[in-house]
């Protein structure tokens, strides 16, 4: 008979392909996205994100205590406030909502570390992630906007800054703001790579942050470009970043192993609302086993060369690491 190899040595038992196991996922890789709106009292469950909440500033520190006694290190704040304009104003006051929010947790936990999402879209009218005139979203207009919700967010005690505006030289305007404000350990985690996609669908009622006119594709990434996705990493790491992001995950885990293989940056996989919201309406038709198909989702990222991801499962999964 024919020579050939013996893939199936190195997999005849359990403890065999413990030992030959390339990727793993540990807690440390888990980010938590957490939604806190303003006037909420309690907590109300998001309808298209089963198990997934708004929470109240009273209600906030509950969840921030789960998450931190599963050993998760970091979540990513989103805000919903109780009022919107033009420009985004209630993402940079001072009492704003994610800035009392950041106050709140970091006294009580001090070590937890604190990301602020910086966009616009749910504090402007409009729903767009920039300040809009004439039907067009500007992009250096809204440069200050940016700048300043950033620079609000450290100063309330955020411990790293993630813009997900998708405007041109964000980078650098924030990291000029930080290092004027003397925040100049701050880093940013960009979401430099960031599809104009359909997968954003849940998060956008979570968020209440639909565009009320038109739609992203201005801003975001054409979801058939690759090489985009490369120009967009090597500017956002020239301006700075600390950090740089793919998302979303599921349909892009391609360009993800393409941005590992170009650059030294610690890699952030967004495991998005909708790839959450698909595996949960499929496990609760009871077509698949959740917590296999989540393990098997985020390993694949893994693989594909994130460091870190955010996901809405990561409480799920911390539970069983
Ligand atoms: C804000 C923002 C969005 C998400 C994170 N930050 C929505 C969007 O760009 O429309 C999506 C997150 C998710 O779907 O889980 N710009």
């Amino acid at each position: 008979m024919k020579e050939f190899d013996r893939h199936r040595r190195l997999r005849s038992s359990a403890a065999m392909r413990d030992l030959v196991r390339e990727t793993h996922l540990i807690k440390d890789d888990l980010i938590m996205p957490v939604f806190i709106e303003a006037g909420l009292k309690g907590k109300s469950e998001i309808s298209s994100m089963p198990g997934v909440y708004h929470f109240g500033l009273d209600t906030i520190l509950s969840e921030i205590d789960e998450i931190v006694h599963l050993g998760i290190k970091a979540i990513i704040l989103f805000g919903l406030p109780d009022h919107k304009d033009e420009v985004g104003t209630s993402a940079w006051e001072d009492d704003g909502i994610v800035q009392q929010a950041i106050r709140l947790i970091k006294e009580k936990y001090p070590d937890l570390i604190v990301i602020a999402d910086t966009c616009l879209c749910e504090y402007t009218s409009t729903g767009h992630c920039g300040v809009v005139k004439d039907g067009v979203v500007l992009n250096d207009e809204s440069l200050k906007y940016i700048t300043k919700t950033a620079v609000s967010q450290v100063a309330a005690g955020a411990d790293i800054i993630a813009p997900s505006n998708a405007m041109d030289g964000y980078v650098a305007a924030i990291r000029e703001g930080l290092d004027n404000a003397d925040f100049k350990n701050t880093p940013i985690m960009s979401y430099a790579v960031k599809y104009a996609s359909s997968f954003y669908g849940p998060f956008r009622e979570a968020a209440d942050s639909a565009p009320v006119f038109g739609d992203r594709k201005s801003y975001q990434m054409d979801p058939a470009n690759r090489l985009d996705a490369l120009r967009e990493v090597i500017s956002d790491e020239k301006e700075g970043a600390d950090f740089v992001m793919v998302k979303p995950s599921m349909a892009f885990l391609d360009v993800m192993r393409e941005i590992r293989d170009h650059t030294a940056l610690p890699l952030v996989a967004y495991n998005v609302s909708g790839e959450y919201s698909m595996i949960k309406a499929a496990a609760q038709n009871g077509w698949i086993d959740e917590d296999l198909i989540v393990n098997e989702t985020l390993v694949g990222m893994k693989r594909a060369g994130a460091d870190l991801i955010i996901t809405y499962f990561a409480k799920d999964v911390a539970k069983r690491l």
